[in-house]
């Protein structure tokens, strides 16, 4: 198969940062955009969430060495939330967030805190060409909004996985794993005067990946399919364990692919917020669904995909990542 080179057909690569809590599905997302020709990944920010701050920041750097891209992109070190975590997705990530495995890192880089990297890649670019996909907490979206007031409106857009429209939450009854590990962030981030896309549970749940996957993955002699050789089998024994699930879901690469196929998703303008007091309902999003609204739409929810096309984009994505060539 020949790959399309946006930049010899005079497309122009969408310049991304991926703020990541590497977890498995978060790997999954790396690995397709890391070799999307349609991306330009111009940073990887790490955010404590499916693990502490301090491991989601030494699987950064292992998945990037893991992997090695054709380029490699600045990398932003996670720090805790104000609050702490109150949570970690261990029972389906695995002690590390990486399925256990431990991956090694050969050069433990001294990284720049993630909300600097934010603000400096965005201050660095032409405005509102940087796209911040946020498949984690919210905490280094925040304090870069906190450190640098009019970074809200320099982002082009933040697309983001997390919170429930009206099904239930992941991680309690109400709220959703991401908003619930820092509610006050995500808080902030609704407010901000930012452009948003959410990609709710609602439709990330929609889409399972089932057992035969591990049929379709890469090669193992390819660095992408060595890696999801060894990281997705441990995913399917937990959601088993877990849910009685035959199969995974992939919130983060289904929100990556609403990046790079957003024609496969229907949106809708709705006014959202994040409740970060409640005793039964912290991190529980809620969105002003009245029919006379008083709240002002503040972002696009995703509402409906094409779940088969998104499937099928997911695994192609896996494959020609593996197939992608090195830059001369
Ligand atoms: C989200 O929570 C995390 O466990 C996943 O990585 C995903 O970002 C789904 O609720
Ligand atoms: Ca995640």
């Amino acid at each position: 198969m020949l790959f399309a080179d946006p930049a010899s057909e005079g497309l122009m690569a969408r310049k991304v940062i991926l703020d990541v809590d590497p977890g498995i599905d978060d790997a999954i997302a790396l690995c397709l955009a890391l070799f999307d020709p349609r991306l330009e990944v111009v940073a990887i920010t790490a955010v404590g969430g499916n693990c502490s701050p301090a491991n989601a920041t030494r699987n950064v750097q292992a998945i990037i060495e893991q992997l090695d891209p054709p380029r490699w992109p600045r990398l932003g070190a996670a720090s805790p939330p104000d609050a702490g975590l109150p949570v970690n997705g261990r029972h389906l990530h695995g002690v590390d967030g990486l399925a256990g495995v431990e991956f090694e890192v050969a050069e433990l880089h001294h990284l720049h805190p993630s909300e600097k990297v934010i603000c400096d890649q965005v201050r660095g670019a032409p405005e509102a060409s940087i796209t911040i996909v946020a498949l984690g907490p919210l905490t280094n979206i925040a304090r870069a909004f906190q450190r640098d007031p009019e970074l809200p409106s320099l982002v082009g857009e933040i697309v983001m996985m997390g919170g429930t429209v009206a099904g239930p939450g992941n991680i309690t009854p109400a709220a959703e794993f991401n908003m619930y590990c820092d509610p006050g962030s995500a808080q902030a981030v609704f407010r901000s005067r930012s452009t948003k896309t959410l990609i709710p549970l609602d439709v990330t749940n929609r889409l399972v990946l089932s057992f035969d996957l591990l049929n379709r993955l890469p090669d193992e002699a390819t660095r992408v399919g060595r890696f999801l050789r060894t990281i997705l089998p441990p995913a399917f024994r937990g959601y088993r364990q877990r849910f009685g699930l035959e199969g995974i879901h992939v919130h983060d690469s289904v929100a990556l692919t609403a990046v790079t196929e957003p024609e496969l998703f229907s949106t809708e303008e709705m006014a959202g917020d994040v409740e970060t007091m409640g005793e039964l309902t912290t991190g529980m999003t809620i969105f002003d669904r009245r029919r006379v609204p008083s709240w002002r739409n503040n972002m696009e929810v995703a509402t409906e995909m094409q779940v088969g096309a998104v499937t099928e984009a997911i695994i192609r994505g896996m494959n020609d990542a593996a197939r992608r060539p090195k830059l001369p």
